[in-house]
């Protein structure tokens, strides 16, 4: 069975069981607390809470997706049999009021164990024809704060006839997830083996995490399944590993082909960092030293120092980039920027060359001199030349890396950010440009009124874009002249004249409102439980300052990270309008807003 035949049957499967078909969600998630999108649920989380109706949206409290994902924690893994930084995700979700929970049911209400149980036990056995014998299951064993889910077991053992056994039970750590982030929707889980391997996690979302911890029910439990596309693949074809499957199988073939004597570990690391590369490139991220950028540029120089370790002297990521590009493209059609994606990389590959040019010398250096490579000098190298930690320490012999550790490198680093952070402010305290907070810019007093409208106006078209489009908002960059205001944001598809319009009346009335803006100082992990917004690309100081829109904090209309400056009271702003809405990129749109 091929891969896009095992696609096809799951979108089927549940588009037969009322279940609307969602788009993925882009990369880069709508929750600033976390990096990337890890998790299939994530665009929904809104869903699960009840702040969003999926009637309005989906036309269904049911939906599936296959969803782009990303999981950095075991990027140092890669290379093994069964880790991979990109993924794909198959799931099926239920939100809002639990209607029959018949699996018979075909309608579009809300369901829970019985029919996820039953209907992953179906496409598995039924739809993809694994013998039932093969199959096993596990179940929440419970503790102090969450009970046993009795109800999961007794589906599995007296309605699916699967023995006792073969059903597991574990505990918070194999059997409970979520949230993603700080804090979200989550639950027991019960998951589904076939010959051992984990394939399929269903999640009974009946909780809510808040950030510290505490456990609250939710109004509506809701059903969140996550099944690792490749994994199930590399099940479904008897592949020995993800890397054996014909989603992968091909890049591997191909590096050999351009690399022969490869070692079997620098092959994998190419075909998983190059696909992953080009997955982010394609959603808009670019090699940076700060969050997804970051991850961008190690998947990129983790493949660049392999060239080197393995002294592999082709260039081999333009065709494997344009690879990818065919086989997912149709699927997802960013990927297919197979041109701007080899020039992102092409870019990425001179500065590191040149940086690794020096940066290696002076490491050789070291070398001869016996001298041993701590967090520090790791630190200055990585400054001064751009060579990753992991990548030092890749080049390092053992002999002299006793003393490397992550931990001091990463304590140079903070130490480093806050005194640039310092140097920062003391620079825009002079000429030329009055302001400059790299967001706003404004020459002279006339000018800094002015901005300073349509920055205020920016937080309210921020939050009326969220009311309004629901929580795929997030923000994606944000730029404001004299002229106009600049906002881009996460959303799949234009937006309607009336969702425009709504958004532009929303504005207009908060305006109207005249209410008092000013802003109030919090520790950062604080600000975030509050809820306020913020740009998820930035990397925010320990205390921040909240600028919040209404007569107090807690009633507050917008609530946002921010460092200013604004108008005292929106009715200074004037007339806001929305003077053009656009697409970015795929998943990007961006409004220019201007005040009259
Ligand atoms: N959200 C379910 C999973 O990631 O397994």
């Amino acid at each position: 069975m091929t891969s896009e035949q095992i696609r096809k049957l799951f979108f089927e499967f549940f588009k037969e069981r009322g279940h609307a078909i969602a788009p993925s969600s882009p990369l880069i998630p709508d929750d600033p607390s976390v990096l990337l999108t890890t998790a299939g649920m994530q665009q929904f989380k809104r869903y699960f809470t009840g702040e969003l109706n999926p009637i309005n949206d989906f036309g269904s409290q049911r939906t599936t997706s296959i969803q782009k994902c990303f999981r950095t924690s075991d990027i140092e893994e890669v290379g093994d049999e069964t880790h991979l930084t990109f993924f794909e995700m198959m799931g099926n979700f239920s939100f809002g009021p639990v209607g029959t929970d018949d699996p018979k049911d075909r309608g579009v209400g809300g369901y829970f164990k019985r029919s996820a149980i039953y209907w992953g036990y179906e496409f598995i056995t039924g739809v993809l024809g694994v013998d039932p014998k093969r199959i096993t299951a596990s179940i929440f064993k419970g503790d102090t704060e969450v009970p046993r889910d009795e109800i999961s077991y007794r589906i599995w053992n007296e309605e699916l006839g699967l023995p006792e056994g073969r059903i597991m039970e574990s505990d918070r750590k194999d059997n409970f997830w979520g949230p993603t982030g700080n804090e979200g929707p989550c639950g027991p889980t019960s998951e589904i083996y076939v010959d051992g391997v984990e394939v399929w996690n269903l999640v009974f979302n009946e909780y809510y995490q808040h950030a510290d911890k505490r456990l609250e029910k939710l109004e509506s439990p809701g059903v969140d399944t996550g099944m690792g596309f490749e994994r199930l693949v590399a099940v479904m074809q008897g592949a020995r590993n993800v890397f054996e499957t014909d989603l992968l199988r091909p890049v591997t073939d191909r590096v050999y082909e351009l690399a022969p004597g490869l070692s079997e570990r620098a092959a994998r690391i190419f075909t998983d960092h190059v696909r992953a590369a080009v997955f982010l490139v394609a959603d808009w991220v670019r090699p940076s030293n700060k969050g997804a950028g970051y991850i961008l540029r190690r998947h990129i120089r983790r493949m660049l120092a392999y060239k080197i370790k393995e002294d592999v002297h082709v260039d081999l990521l333009p065709e494997l980039v344009e690879m990818v590009g065919k086989k997912y493209g149709g699927i997802y059609p960013g990927v297919s920027r197979s041109e701007e994606i080899i020039a992102v990389l092409e870019d990425e590959r001179s500065r590191f060359e040149k940086a690794v040019g020096q940066g290696i010398l002076e490491l050789e250096s070291y070398k001869e001199k016996g001298k041993k490579i701590d967090g520090q000098i790791a630190f200055h190298l990585y400054e001064t030349f751009g060579l990753p930690f992991e990548l030092i320490k890749e080049l390092v012999p053992k002999e002299l890396a006793k003393d490397l550790s992550k931990e001091e490198f990463e304590g140079e680093f903070v130490k480093h950010q806050e005194v640039s952070r310092a140097g920062q402010e003391r620079k825009f305290g002079g000429h030329g440009l009055i302001l400059d907070t790299g967001e706003l810019k404004a020459g002279n007093p006339e000018e800094l009124q002015k901005v300073t409208r349509l920055h205020t106006a920016t937080h309210l078209l921020h939050q009326a874009l969220r009311d309004v489009l629901g929580m795929t908002v997030g923000q994606m960059g944000s730029d404001i002249t004299v002229e106009r205001t600049r906002f881009d944001f996460s959303f799949p598809r234009k937006l309607t004249p009336e969702e425009v319009r709504g958004v532009e009346e929303i504005v207009n009335k908060k305006i109207k409102e005249d209410l008092p803006v000013s802003y109030t100082e919090m520790l950062k992990g604080e600000a975030e439980k509050t809820g306020a917004l913020h740009f998820f690309k930035l990397k925010y100081p320990e205390k921040v300052k909240v600028y919040f829109v209404g007569k107090s904090f807690d009633a507050a209309y917008s609530k946002e990270f921010c460092g200013g400056p604004h108008v005292t009271h929106t009715g200074e702003i004037g007339k806001f309008r929305v003077a053009k809405e656009e697409a970015v990129a795929a998943g990007v749109r961006r409004i220019r807003g201007v005040v009259e």
